[in-house]
């Protein structure tokens, strides 16, 4: 069995142990009086990658901040359950700690960024953790050659474009050394190249460097070729999580607002309506879907 194939099936992850518990989580804000989360259950294995998707207002940032501990320890509200993260109970450990487990680059890159050059972006919550000088230049070279972008050293980062910025933003939360990559829409405002670049380098980090990722994205086009786990919220609750190909072979996923891959549409279409040509494994790339027609054809 390949790699893919493991994952695909479940079993690499499988043996692979428990990072994050989520043990029947349920959130309010302070001041408003629905839910932004609802019974949540869930158990993260070390390097998985997971997509959340759903709906605007479905609970994916929210979801997202119960993991790196802002909820409930920056966010009021009413919390019930509980969330682990590397064993830590989220709400008995300052958030300080928590992120360094935890790293998480927010939607947009500005609320991110604030120094005068990208080295000294990428440096400061390293020296904030009172890390010696060599360790951090160490962790800042590691960090930005690992995402490509060791040119943008010296720069100004409000001199940036969007995708530049946003790998800025990740180089930032990685000097960190996190197990959990968390990512809330990274790619919302890049042109589909920029965000296909950025994308690349996210999937390097899972399978290059094991880490963990959780990534809320609508662009599910781009993403879910590569990931195991796709997680689908409403209203505050998990309505599908498992393997994308599952989901997507039986589901129309438009219910909860989610646009599936065009290519899984016209598979399900095609599985639909008969003829010789059936995918029982669903079709995430247009490579997938040629290859089966070719194969068909001889
Ligand atoms: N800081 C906050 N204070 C009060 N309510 C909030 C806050 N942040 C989010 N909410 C509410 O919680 C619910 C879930 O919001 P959340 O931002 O988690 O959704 P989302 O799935 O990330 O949406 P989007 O796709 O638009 O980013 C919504 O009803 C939202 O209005
Ligand atoms: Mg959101």
């Amino acid at each position: 069995m390949s790699r893919v194939d493991r994952r695909e099936a479940g079993g690499e992850a499988e043996g692979a142990p428990a990072i994050i518990r989520v043990e029947g989580l349920s959130f309010k804000y302070y001041g408003s009086d629905q839910y932004a989360l609802r019974d949540v259950n869930l158990v993260v294995k070390k390097g998985e990658f997971i997509v959340l998707a759903g709906r605007s207002g479905c609970g994916k940032t929210t979801l997202l901040r119960c993991f790196n501990g802002l909820i409930p320890n920056f966010y009021e509200g009413e919390m019930s359950g509980r969330v682990l993260v590397d064993g830590m109970d989220t709400r008995n450990m300052p958030t300080h700690i928590l992120s360094q487990v935890a790293g998480m680059v927010f939607q947009n890159p500005d609320n991110q960024l604030f120094a005068l050059s990208v080295e000294a972006d990428v440096a400061f919550p390293l020296e904030n953790l009172g890390l010696p000088r060599e360790v951090i230049l160490e962790r800042i070279e590691w960090a930005l050659k690992i995402l490509g972008i060791e040119d943008l050293r010296y720069r100004s980062p409000f001199e940036l474009s969007g995708g530049q910025k946003q790998k800025v933003a990740i180089a930032s939360v990685l000097a960190m050394r996190p197990k959990i990559l968390l990512l809330d829409e990274p790619t919302s405002s890049l042109d589909p190249a920029s965000a296909k670049n950025l994308i690349d380098s996210i999937v390097e980090l899972n399978r290059r460097e094991g880490l963990t990722i959780i990534i809320s994205e609508h662009r599910l086009d781009l993403i879910l070729p590569y990931a195991d786990r796709l997680i689908v919220m409403d209203r505050g609750r998990i309505v599908r999580d498992d393997n994308p190909r599952a989901i997507l072979k039986d589901e129309d996923l438009l219910v909860y607002g989610v646009a599936p891959p065009r290519v899984s549409e016209v598979a399900r279409y095609v599985n639909a309506h008969g003829g010789c040509l059936r995918f029982d494994r669903m079709p995430l790339t247009i490579r997938e879907f040629v290859e089966k027609v070719r194969g068909l054809i001889g």
